[in-house]
């Protein structure tokens, strides 16, 4: 099928295979690799990205399902050279170990900050609840997600 869609801001369109997983076709077709793949079911939402604002597991999303959408991946986050608010304020509060989940992570608080500038901590733990991390506390995870909401207040 042709593929419309929009990707980390960019117009693009593509024959794809529409069947393919959202996943594979991020890193395998457009080779962007921040996007993980753990448990392959839904479970761990190392694989998150957001679609329409919407932060979705990719591995249980077919490609086709992009068709007019607009996706953002871990990569369209840096602008001109800048990390965004939420990186920073992972690095901030130390909230990275392996890194393995945190592409995920990010952008499931990037979804929540879009729709919730100043979410409260239940709100937080409930936006990251299908992100599991192995490594990091929560506890670093959710003072980086207020260190981020403040930053991004500051700016506006
Ligand atoms: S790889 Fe998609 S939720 Fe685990
Ligand atoms: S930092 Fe290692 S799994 Fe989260």
């Amino acid at each position: 099928m042709e593929l419309h869609f929009t990707l980390n801001g960019r117009p693009e369109t593509m024959e794809v295979d529409g069947s393919k997983r959202l996943l594979d076709f991020i890193r395998d077709d457009l080779g962007l690799t921040g996007t993980k793949e753990g448990c392959g079911e839904g479970e761990c939402g190392a694989c998150t990205v957001m679609l329409n604002g919407e932060a979705i597991h990719s591995c249980l999303t077919m490609t086709g399902q992009l068709d007019g959408g607009e996706l953002w991946t871990i990569e369209g986050l840096e602008q001109n050279g800048e990390l965004d608010v939420i990186q920073k304020a992972f690095i901030k509060k130390s909230a990275v170990q392996c890194g393995f989940c945190v592409s995920g992570m990010v952008m499931s608080i990037k979804a929540l900050l879009l729709k919730n500038p100043h979410p409260t901590q239940e709100e937080v733990k409930m936006a990251i609840a299908g992100n599991i991390c192995r490594c990091t506390g929560y506890r670093e995870v959710k003072a980086a997600v207020q260190e981020a909401a403040a930053a991004q207040s500051e700016e506006e």
